[in-house]
C-alpha cells in the first residue's frame, strides 16, 4: 500500500515501481526506523499533539514488530516502497488507526536521514572496534621485531637500514589517524535531524530536543532544509573509509612484494592464502590483492555520492536516495577487508634472517660510511663523493663496504681506521638513529608505548 495514494487517479507502472523502490537496500535499517518512530511517538503523546492512548498503542505496536522482525516472523515486502513504508503500513495493519497517527509532524525526508544517523552511528562504532584490532596486531609484532633489520626502502631502491617495527609502526600511525578520522566523523553524524518536517518543519508543538535525547543524539540540526538535504556526514563517512583502504592498499601492496620469492620477507599462513587451479607450487596472497582491489570500490562509493550530491537544489530529491547503497556497500567492504587483513596479519611468519641477508647486501649502510667520515672531520659533501666511489668498486668485486681490508679503504680515504667496521655494522646503523621517531630500540621502544597508550584510552573512552 502506498503511503501516498490519494491524490492520483491510476496505479504506478511496474517498472516505475522497481526503479522508486528502495527496500532492498534500506531494510537493513528496520531497527533504526523503528527506535526513531519510538521516539516520536512518545514525544508526540508528551506533548499530546496525539493521545496518550494512541502513543502506547502506536509503542507497543512498534516494539511488537521490532521482535517479530529480529526474530524473522515478519518478512520483508519487497514491494514496498521503503522501509519507512512497510513498517508504517505494518504498523496500521497490527494496531488499527492509531497506527495512522504515527506520521503527524514528520515526513520521510528527516525520517530518512535520521535513520541513517543512527546507523551510521552505531557502524562507526563497530568500524573503530575494527580498526584498534587492527592497531592491537600492529603491536603484538612490532614488539616482536624490535631488533629484526630489514632494508628501508625509496623509489623501491634499498636505502638504509630500519627494523621491520619501526616499517610496521609507520601504518600504526596512518590507522590511529584513521581512528581520529571516524571520532569526528562520528561527530558530525551525532546530530538529530527529526522535526525538520519535509523541509519546513511543522506547524505542531513538537520538541526535538525530547527526541534527540531519547535517540542519544548530543545535539539538534539548526535548519530544516539543510537537515533534510545534508548528506555531508555520509560523504565525510566515505572519505574516512576511502583513507582506511588507501592504507590498507598500500600495506597489502608490501605484504604481496614481501611474500615473492625475490623478497621472501614473510610467509602468509596456509589459511590466509589460496593455491593455483594449474600450477600446484603456488601459495597466492588473494587477501591481500582483494584488499588492494576493493579499495577501488570504496573510491567509487565516495565519487558516486559526490557526484549525486553536487548538484541537487534545496531541499530533499530522490537522487539522495543513492546514498544508501554507496554507503552500505563501502562500510561492508572496509569491514570485511580489516578482519581479514587483521588475521592475515597476525598468522604471517616473519622471516628475520632474510630481511637481514638483504639489509646487508644493499649497500644500506653507505650513508653510515659517509657519516662516519664527517665525524671525523671530512665536510659531508666530500664524504659523499668518496663513499659513491668505494660502492663503485663494490659493484665491480661483487663485495659489502664490511668486506673490504682497512688497506683497501684506506685507498679512498686515510682517515678511514679500525673503528670504522663498527661503526657501519647494520645494528650499529639502526642504534645510532636514536632521534624521537627513528628505528633505534628506543625510539622504537617509544613508539610502542604511545601505540599501546592510545589504544587503551581508546578503550576506556568507549
Ligand atoms: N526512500 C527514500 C530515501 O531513501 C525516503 C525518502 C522519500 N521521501 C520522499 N519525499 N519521497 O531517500
Amino acid at each position: 500500500m502506498k503511503l501516498w495514494g490519494g491524490r492520483f487517479k491510476k496505479g504506478t507502472d511496474e517498472l516505475v515501481n522497481d526503479f522508486n523502490s528502495s527496500i532492498n537496500i534500506d531494510s537493513r535499517m528496520y531497527k533504526e526506523d523503528i527506535e526513531g518512530s519510538l521516539a516520536h511517538a512518545s514525544m508526540l503523546g508528551e506533548k499530546q499533539i496525539i493521545p496518550k492512548e494512541a502513543s502506547e498503542r502506536i509503542t507497543s505496536g512498534l516494539l511488537e514488530i521490532l521482535k517479530r522482525m529480529d526474530n524473522g516472523v515478519i518478512e520483508i515486502d519487497s514491494t514496498s516502497e521503503d522501509i519507512h513504508s512497510f513498517i508504517e503500513s505494518t504498523l496500521t495493519y497490527y494496531i488499527g488507526d492509531y497506527g495512522k497517527m504515527l506520521h503527524t509532524a514528520r515526513s520521510r525526508n528527516d525520517q530518512v536521514t535520521l535513520d541513517l544517523r543512527l546507523y551510521l552511528k552505531k557502524a562507526l562504532v563497530n568500524l573503530k572496534h575494527d580498526v584498534l584490532n587492527l592497531e592491537e596486531v600492529l603491536l603484538e609484532k612490532s614488539t616482536e621485531n624490535i631488533e629484526t633489520i630489514m632494508p628501508g626502502y625509496t623509489h623501491m631502491q634499498k636505502a638504509q637500514p630500519i627494523t621491520f617495527a619501526h616499517h610496521l609502526l609507520a601504518y600504526a600511525e596512518m590507522f590511529k589517524r584513521d581512528i581520529g578520522r571516524i571520532d569526528d566523523t562520528y561527530k558530525r553524524t551525532d546530530e538529530m535531524p527529526l522535526g525538520s518536517g519535509a523541509l519546513a518543519t511543522s506547524t505542531y508543538p513538537i520538541d526535538r530536543n525530547l527526541v534527540a535525547k531519547n535517540l542519544g543524539f548530543s545535539k539538534i540540526t539548526l535548519n530544516s532544509l539543510d537537515s533534510v538535504s545534508d548528506r555531508d556526514y555520509v560523504i565525510e563517512a566515505l572519505s574516512t573509509l576511502s583513507l582506511i583502504m588507501m592504507h590498507l592498499s598500500r600495506f597489502s601492496e608490501e605484504i604481496i612484494l614481501w611474500c615473492t620469492g625475490e623478497f621472501s620477507f614473510i610467509e602468509l599462513d596456509d589459511a590466509y592464502s589460496t593455491g593455483s587451479s594449474i600450477m600446484p607450487q603456488k601459495k597466492n596472497p588473494d587477501v591481500a590483492e582483494l584488499v588492494r582491489g576493493k579499495t577501488g570500490r570504496v573510491y567509487g562509493d565516495l565519487i558516486t555520492l559526490l557526484t549525486v550530491m553536487k548538484g541537487i537544489p534545496l531541499a530533499y530529491n530522490k537522487d539522495m536516495q543513492e546514498d544508501k547503497e554507496a554507503l552500505f556497500d563501502a562500510l561492508d567492504t572496509v569491514t570485511l577487508s580489516l578482519k581479514t587483513f587483521t588475521g592475515m596479519l597476525k598468522t604471517m611468519k616473519v622471516k628475520k634472517d632474510n630481511m637481514k641477508k638483504s639489509a646487508a647486501l644493499g649497500f644500506t649502510n653507505a650513508t653510515d660510511v659517509a657519516d662516519y667520515l664527517v665525524k671525523k672531520g671530512i665536510a659531508f659533501r666530500n664524504a659523499h663523493e668518496i663513499v659513491g666511489e668505494i660502492v663503485l668498486e663494490c659493484i665491480k668485486k661483487n663485495k659489502m663496504i664490511e668486506e673490504l681490508t682497512l688497506d683497501e679503504l684506506k685507498t679512498f680515504s686515510p682517515i678511514f681506521d679500525e673503528d670504522v667496521y663498527k661503526a657501519i655494522d647494520l645494528s650499529t646503523c639502526v642504534e645510532e638513529r636514536n632521534v624521537i621517531g627513528g628505528p633505534s630500540t628506543q625510539s622504537v621502544k617509544l613508539q610502542i608505548n604511545e601505540l599501546d597508550k592510545f589504544i587503551n584510552s581508546m578503550k576506556e573512552n568507549d
